[in-house]
């Protein structure tokens, strides 16, 4: 086990994972990191620059020159980072290269209390000793109509039909990509949120965490 505690929080797209990552954090006082957004702004580098988010060159080139001051970019969260991030994220030299940073984090995690890492691979290979594992999944259905109302109020015009076709493709690539796909731990535990609003999610995964906390 780790020496300060580590909260590994996997699971697809619009699962509610980074919104319970966010909150479990904020309640038991550890630092947060959404390792969704490095790969983001991997993908937004690679796209500022003209480029194909698939092209393994330009994407290591990319994340050698870490721009962090994309981190604030509006864009960091528009549909076509979405996709550029996945793009990205299925290129060995890329999560190479992001490795180091997120274990670091988690081993010394701001605040020294410890850490809640979220993404796609904290519990199978960023974090594969995390004190507790969460997989939060939801039925595609329910996840394109969370993503439909949180694009609608950023502005993104695009259809339910088209966001569900679009998170069903990404879905596909991370899960069938051949370094670190998507898939839950053996020893995660899963929470399907899609009968649970996000207050009740969040009870549950604070429920799991903190018995795993004492024993
Ligand atoms: O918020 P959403 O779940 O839509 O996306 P995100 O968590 O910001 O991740 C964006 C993309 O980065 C995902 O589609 C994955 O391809 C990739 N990713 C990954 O491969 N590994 C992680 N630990 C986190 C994200």
């Amino acid at each position: 086990m780790s020496a300060r505690p580590v909260i590994a929080i996997d699971g697809p797209a619009a699962s509610g994972k980074g919104t319970i990552a966010r909150r479990v954090a904020a309640a038991l006082g550890f630092a947060h990191l959404d390792t969704g957004t490095l790969y983001r702004v991997v993908g937004l580098a690679v796209l500022r620059k003209g480029g194909d988010p698939a092209d393994a060159k330009l994407a290591t080139s990319a994340v050698a020159s870490l721009d962090l001051s994309l981190l604030e970019d509006p864009a960091l969260r528009a549909h076509a980072t979405s996709v550029a991030a996945s793009k990205v994220a299925a290129i060995t030299a890329v999560r190479d290269a992001l490795l180091a940073f997120q274990r670091d984090f988690a081993a010394h995690p701001p605040g020294g209390q410890g850490a809640v890492l979220d993404g796609r691979d904290i519990g199978t290979v960023i974090c594969p000793d995390a004190t507790v594992k969460l997989f939060v999944t939801a039925s595609p259905e329910v996840r394109a109509r969370r993503r439909f109302l949180e694009l609608s109020t950023n502005g993104t015009v695009m259809t339910e039909a088209e966001v569900l076709a679009d998170i069903q493709a990404r879905d596909a690539r991370d899960s069938g990509r051949a370094v670190a796909p998507l898939k839950k731990a053996a020893d995660a535990h899963l929470l399907d949120t899609s009968h649970l609003d996000i207050e009740a999610a969040t009870a549950q995964a604070l429920y799991i965490v903190r018995a795993a906390l004492r024993t």
